[in-house]
């Protein structure tokens, strides 16, 4: 159940209609519901009861510090994959001892910054960088948890720019090389090995790849065990994907992934990790915009948004779907088909094609659904829009949770070159 529902012929978020947003902060905006989020973490952690598993929310998704402190709230974890993240989820009070460390280009200050931190486990993703940090751990009197993100070779589906468990792809250590890097990591002083992680990729609508990943590095951790590493825990990365169509979309929801889970690794004696992104944030959020202009072209009409790709790219990246709905429902069942764009002078913002939706007119609000995760996140200041306020909603109340910018702030951070200065010629 989603809490974005029409009431009375107007949508609302929780009990706020969508229209109070609007006229509080301006259009566009982005919106979250408190009560979904913490019932796709309760959904999701129930999935695992009677397991000892820690659900470490994948930041990227959804980094506004309001989401991450709903979240950590109910005891989530984080993963991060920079210093950035990592700050973020410290001053929403996660505690480090839940934050696992992902990525493939990790630098010396981040490394530093997360054993100061004392966090969970580094996600090592070569040898070149656990030399690195069996450097800075070293430095620092320290021995640094790891686990190494394997590469499974497992096609996940879905698209080829977010699939990354292929042998292809830049993530993990090359299968064939794992039970080297973990005889390599047993040698160095300031290494402690405690897992193996894996993440085949993201929006995966079916189980099969994740049974095969899971047995494969099932497979794995029995080799490493007998050769007397100490592996404590699996992490199996993220990537449960989410229903973005409710017309089409039938991914298995996280009890039929619970189950597979918890059958594949039965008699392991394992902590389970998970690092679920989109799943808990995705429907948790909608973006809320607009109409400019309707516009009749040669062949066909075009929904002009005040919402642009800069504010939701993922359209534009993907080919992703998001379904647009209108915040005021209308008594005609007078529908027309309209390309849905924005002000972005590229024909790549174009949100949908072709898409047939009530007639719509200048002024209405639509909304994006299923917008909560890789959408503020992903947002950028392209043609010098300002970043879009965020909003978050808890049953009839809200609150702004990120504000618009000025511009004033946004050209604040530049500068003139000196030899464009007035005083630069003068002296
Ligand atoms: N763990 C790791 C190591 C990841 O790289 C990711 C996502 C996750 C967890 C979380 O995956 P999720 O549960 O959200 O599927 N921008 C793209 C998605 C990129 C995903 C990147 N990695 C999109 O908008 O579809």
């Amino acid at each position: 159940m989603r809490h974005f529902n029409y009431k009375n012929g107007e949508l609302y978020a929780e009990d706020v209609p969508l229209r109070d947003i609007a006229a509080k902060t301006g259009t566009p905006v982005y919106i979250y519901s408190t009560a979904t989020l913490e019932r796709h973490f309760n959904v999701f952690t129930q999935a695992f009861a009677g397991r000892k598993a820690l659900v470490a929310y994948s930041v990227k998704a959804n980094s506004n510090l309001g989401v991450l402190a709903t979240l950590s709230k109910m005891g989530a974890g984080a993963d991060v994959v920079s210093g950035g993240e990592l700050a973020r989820a410290l001053s929403a009070g996660i505690p480090s001892t839940k934050i696992v460390f992902s990525g493939v280009g990790k630098t010396r200050p981040e490394m530093d910054m997360a054993l100061k931190a004392g966090i969970k486990v580094f996600n090592v993703e070569s040898l070149a960088e656990l030399h690195v940090l069996n450097e800075r751990a070293g430095v620092m009197k320290l021995k640094a948890p790891i686990a190494f993100r394997v590469n499974p070779d497992v096609s996940a589906g879905g698209h080829e720019k977010i699939s990354t468990g292929k042998a292809e792809n830049k993530f993990g250590i090359a299968w064939s090389r794992a039970q080297a890097a973990y005889a390599e990591a047993a040698k160095l002083p300031h290494i402690e090995i405690i897992g193996v992680d894996v993440h085949i990729g993201s929006q995966i609508t079916e189980l099969t790849p994740f049974k095969a990943a899971i047995e494969k590095v099932g497979g794995l951790i029995k080799r490493l065990r007998a050769q007397g590493h100490n592996i404590k825990s699996f992490d199996v990365g993220g990537g449960l994907g989410i229903p973005y169509n409710s017309d089409n979309d039938v991914p298995p929801g996280p009890d039929a992934y619970g189950r597979l889970v918890k059958q594949l690794t039965a008699d392991m004696e394992i902590e389970l990790i998970f690092e679920p992104g989109r799943m808990i944030a995705g429907n948790a959020g909608v973006l809320l915009s607009r109409v400019i202009y309707v516009k009749q072209g040669e062949d066909r009409k075009f929904a002009i948004l005040d919402a642009a790709m800069n504010d939701l790219i993922r359209p534009a990246l993907y080919d992703a779907y998001h379904e647009i709905e209108p915040v005021m429902q209308t008594t005609s069942d007078l529908r027309s088909l309209y390309d849905v764009v924005g002000p972005v002078c590229e024909t790549g913002d174009t949100f949908a094609k072709q898409r047939s939706l009530p007639d719509l007119k200048a002024d209405d609000l639509v909304v994006f659904h299923s917008a909560g995760a890789y959408g503020a996140v992903l947002s950028s200041q392209y043609n010098t829009r300002p970043l879009i306020p965020e909003v978050m909603v808890n049953g009839a109340e809200f609150s702004v949770i990120r504000q618009r910018p000025s511009l004033e702030d946004m050209l604040s951070l530049e500068s003139m070159p000196d030899w464009l200065s007035a005083t630069h010629n003068a002296v």
